[in-house]
């Protein structure tokens, strides 16, 4: 029996920077208004024509590997979440190992949305703690800002999300009281339209609808979400699993050393925060800088957090979230 740790980090994010001002220039909304609802004061959007969610990958993954000191001919799987994949299919797990010039192993998509990086390690983990593989390369990124309404319509949307990307390489430990200890995952798919992007699919909305109506009025090809129903449930479903990850590995809230949230909103981590009694110094949060950036916001912000010194050998790391489908989980890591 073996643990899976990760051994490297990387992070990428495209230099344009979108602050709120910048926002309100198109839409109606404000600064003030969306740091006291969100806690974001500017995100990340591609410039057209530069990047993809692959080619953020691609880049956040080569830093990871570079830190890992593993060659990617050692790579044993690939696994990318994503909500934002370049093409309809395939997804960019295969563009990752045509990117990245990785030999032909198995490349696993992974679509859920803002729990997609701790289903994707989680994933990762298993595979490694079976033995069937070594080395997995875990990639989350996103391209939200090509694919957000940017009229008043859509502002309780996209002034929320961001683009990036961030990735992480796990491989095999031998001591089972280091690296991924436990991971729990849930899905509640009753409220799967409360947080959604309906078109392109083939259930309500069909491609050649689209193309057919030509309707301005359809908003169906923009993301949706019922903000308030999905922050009640945010703030409870993440409490509930970091108490689950905590309990099955006989810890308490006291043990944790670092909790990455994903970054949703500044309000539901400090609202975690507070229920767990933690310390600004046991929270790490960015959300100010990059905005909601989904199946990336956690690689992102366990990154920084590693790069700042913040995670070291032996203390107890927890990510954690919640999001579309609705899906949430929490990973439970011993560095
Ligand atoms: O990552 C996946 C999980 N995601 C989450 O967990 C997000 C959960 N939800 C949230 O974070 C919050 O619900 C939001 C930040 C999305 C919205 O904050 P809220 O405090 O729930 O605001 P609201 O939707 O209730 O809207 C309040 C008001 C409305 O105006 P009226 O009806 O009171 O006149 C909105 O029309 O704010 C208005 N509004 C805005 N005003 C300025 C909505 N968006 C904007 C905006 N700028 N961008």
């Amino acid at each position: 029996m073996y643990n899976s740790k990760i051994k490297g980090l990387g992070y990428y994010v495209p230099d344009n920077v979108v602050t709120n001002d910048d926002l309100s220039k198109l839409m109606d909304t404000n600064d003030e208004w969306i740091q006291e609802r969100t806690g974001i004061k500017e995100r990340r959007h591609v410039v057209r024509g530069t990047d993809t969610t692959t080619s953020m990958g691609v880049k956040a993954a080569k830093i990871a590997l570079e830190r890992a000191e593993i060659d990617k001919d050692d790579i044993d799987f690939i696994v990318f979440a994503t909500l934002s994949p370049d093409y309809y299919f395939p997804g960019p797990g295969v563009l990752v190992q045509r990117e990245l010039g990785i030999k032909t192993v198995g490349a696993l998509d992974v679509r859920n949305q803002c729990s997609g990086f701790v289903y994707a390690v989680s994933v990762a983990d298993q595979y490694i703690k079976s033995g069937m593989y070594k080395n997995v390369l875990v990639i989350g990124s996103e391209l939200h800002s090509h694919g957000l309404d940017m009229t008043t319509r859509g502002r309780a949307v996209s002034v929320i999300f961001g683009d990036g990307a961030g990735a992480a390489v796990l491989t095999r430990e031998d001591d089972t009281s280091k690296g991924v200890l436990s991971s729990h995952l849930h899905s509640e798919g009753q409220h799967a339209e409360e947080l959604s992007l309906i078109a392109p699919g083939m259930g309500k909305r069909w491609v050649t609808d689209i193309l057919d109506e030509k309707d301005s009025e359809d908003v169906s090809y923009f993301p949706y979400m019922n903000g308030q129903f999905v922050f009640k449930n945010a703030v409870v479903r993440f409490s509930e699993v970091i108490m689950e990850g905590l309990q099955k590995n006989e810890l308490t809230p006291g043990d944790i050393d670092m909790l990455i949230p994903h970054q949703a909103n500044l309000r539901i981590s400090q609202f975690v925060q507070k229920k767990f009694g933690l310390s600004d110094d046991q929270v790490f949060n960015n959300i100010m800088s990059y905005g909601n950036t989904t199946a990336a916001s956690i690689p992102i912000a366990l990154t920084e957090a590693w790069e700042a010194g913040k995670v070291k050998a032996g203390d107890l790391v927890v990510l954690a979230a919640f999001g579309s489908g609705f899906t949430w989980g929490s990973i439970i890591i011993r560095w």
